[in-house]
């Protein structure tokens, strides 16, 4: 465990040190993320953060990085954010801390997708270890949820233990498994052209640089261009 906390904040600590002062970057969610929001904010307060989640928010509002909405900025030079899973082509799968929906958005408005991981993130196919998130709104949960189950998932609402867990959308989160093979991308279009769902957790083709924790050090991938 103590290997992992190591592994994420040497990543964390690569990723933060692209950030210059006066750029305007977009903050990830979960527990890598928050290492770069710190690391971050330690380096300086000169830049315009885009916060994907709440709780990053509060976090970087508590650190005194100055925070802008997506709107205001409209493009970024830089998003940073962690993933669940990431295979050989670097696409991803992300949104088990359930911030898939603004990560996306983020990650989409930035000239530049930098991920952080740890190795025990890396998979030879997406789904091996992680569900696939799906974002989808809470009405007619149970007819969304049929849908994708015709689609071959076995879709399992996401909860607290008594309470399904609300996005910060209001939506309610799908995790998806699998046991056949798939094609991420026929997948991808498919659960998106669901009527319910408002976004899945497939991050394809999307990542311009991983930076994965490894007991030796940082690894960097880049996706050819
Ligand atoms: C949240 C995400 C996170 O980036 C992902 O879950 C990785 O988090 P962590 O660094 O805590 O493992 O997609 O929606």
């Amino acid at each position: 465990m103590r290997e992992i906390d190591g592994m994420r904040r040497a990543v964390a600590e690569r990723a933060a040190a692209l950030v210059q002062p006066g750029m305007k970057v977009g903050l990830g969610t979960g527990r890598t993320a928050a290492l770069v929001v710190r690391a971050i904010a330690a380096r300086t307060k000169e830049i315009v953060g885009v916060a994907t989640s709440e709780a990053t928010a509060a976090l970087a509002r508590e650190l005194g990085v100055p925070l802008a909405s997506l709107d205001e900025v409209r493009r970024l030079d830089l998003c940073i954010d962690g993933a669940d899973e990431f295979d050989p082509a670097l696409d991803l799968i992300k949104g088990l801390g359930g911030a898939l929906l603004r990560e996306k958005l983020v990650a989409e408005a930035a000239e530049r997708f930098v991920v952080i991981v740890d190795e025990q993130k890396r998979v030879a196919r997406l789904g091996e270890k992680a569900p696939l998130p799906v974002e989808v709104v809470p009405f007619g949960v149970t007819h969304t949820r049929e849908k994708l189950a015709a689609l071959g998932l076995a879709p399992t609402l996401r909860t607290d233990g008594t309470q399904p867990v609300r996005t910060d959308g209001g939506n309610v989160i799908l995790d998806c498994r699998w046991t056949t093979s798939i094609d991420a991308r026929t997948l991808a279009a498919q659960v998106k052209a669901t009527t319910g769902v408002v976004e899945h957790g497939f991050f394809l083709g999307m990542a311009d640089t991983v930076l994965v924790g490894t007991p030796s050090g940082v690894e960097e991938l880049r996706r050819p261009r």
